[in-house]
């Protein structure tokens, strides 16, 4: 009788016990991902918006929350690790100065995925899901190359740069992308920087922000274009273009310059269509936050992600095991491919 009483009381038990386990497997409902994005980029506010909706259709729990100041972003990263989330997902404010408060989560042992923009100086990172950002700064001047005819001598046309922010690590990969094809051609002069400014911290752009690529414009164009035209400008996103698409408002009077960016923006795909930026680059959401999704399940519920860089993305501290997706070069003639 005793024996069939304990026998009773264990079937209760695992019944009871894979009732509260979701029978047996650990399922993602139960799970809490933690999302933490900068403020003010559409970029990155349509992103986060896909990225939570694709993982609570997936039956995560998930808290997204838009940072405008690192101060702000390391509050909210460790107030979630003091919480206990079971993922954390980061595209920081400044890649520099995240990296204290992501401790905070590694030490709780709490999984890291860095999206987009790459924490360093920092081992706190587990995987990184992101696009081929020096390859981002290739495809907009292998377009510039081919448009303007450089590999066949065209030229002398005048090119002007605008570079993402010096907080982001993506921004010194773009620059280095571009440089890589273009430097020969301002070497031989079939490009002209008539101010003379080519290196990063010269042509860099705080916050990505159209407002400060205004100003910027306003200055070069009093300076080096009144009278004369400028034909390219080099700017590493779109947010960034949205302050040169009207170059009228920086004072300048010659033809459109042939303008680029990067995230396929509505405002930024009004003007290509309009013919005010010549290019922009869509960062399909559907893939890298698919690919984001397989690091957090990876992480959290012990599947495998899907990687195919484990060298590239050193951040200072440690080689960053990465997935880097491919863009989608849009001009005129493929605006529909801008949709995901
Ligand atoms: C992203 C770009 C974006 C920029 C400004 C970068 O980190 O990689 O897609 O244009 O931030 O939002």
């Amino acid at each position: 009788m005793k024996k069939i009483l304990s026998l009773l009381c264990l079937a209760l038990f695992l019944v009871s016990a894979l009732f509260l386990t979701g029978c047996g497997k650990d399922t993602a409902s139960a799970k809490r991902v933690d999302i933490f994005f900068p403020a003010g980029l559409a970029r990155f506010e349509a992103s986060g918006q896909t990225l939570k909706s694709s993982l609570e259709g997936q039956g995560f729990t998930v808290n997204l929350q838009f940072a405008a100041t690192a101060d702000e972003q390391g509050q909210q990263i460790e107030k979630a690790a003091s919480d206990g989330t079971n993922c954390v997902v980061i595209a920081a404010v400044d890649s520099k100065a995240v990296g204290s408060s992501l401790a905070k989560a590694k030490e709780k042992k709490i999984p890291i995925i860095a999206y987009d923009r790459l924490p360093l100086n920092t081992d706190a990172v587990d995987y990184y899901a992101t696009f081929d950002n020096e390859g981002i700064g290739v495809a907009m001047a292998k377009y510039v190359e081919n448009k303007f005819n450089l590999k066949q001598n065209g030229g002398p046309y005048t090119i002007e740069f605008f570079q993402g922010s010096d907080d982001d690590n993506n921004a010194v990969l773009i620059d280095k992308g571009m440089m890589s094809i273009l430097k020969p051609y301002i070497d031989k002069g079939q490009l002209v920087v008539a101010s003379g400014q080519t290196r990063f911290q010269d042509t860099t752009i705080k916050g990505w922000d159209g407002k400060n690529a205004a100003a910027r414009l306003k200055q070069l164009v009093s300076q080096y274009y009144s009278g004369r035209s400028l034909d390219i400008i080099m700017s590493a996103s779109d947010s960034i273009s949205e302050g040169l698409v009207d170059p009228a408002a920086a004072g300048y009077s010659g033809s459109q310059p042939f303008i680029t960016g990067q995230d396929a923006t509505p405002k930024a795909l009004d003007s290509v269509q309009n013919g005010k930026q010549g290019i922009t680059l869509k960062k399909s959401d559907a893939l890298l936050n698919g690919k984001c999704i397989r690091m957090i399940k990876a992480a959290v519920e012990g599947t495998q992600p899907e990687l195919n860089d484990l060298k590239t993305y050193n951040n200072g501290s440690i080689t960053v095991p990465s997935y880097l997706c491919i863009p989608t070069i849009i001009d005129k003639d493929n605006l529909a491919e801008a949709k995901d």
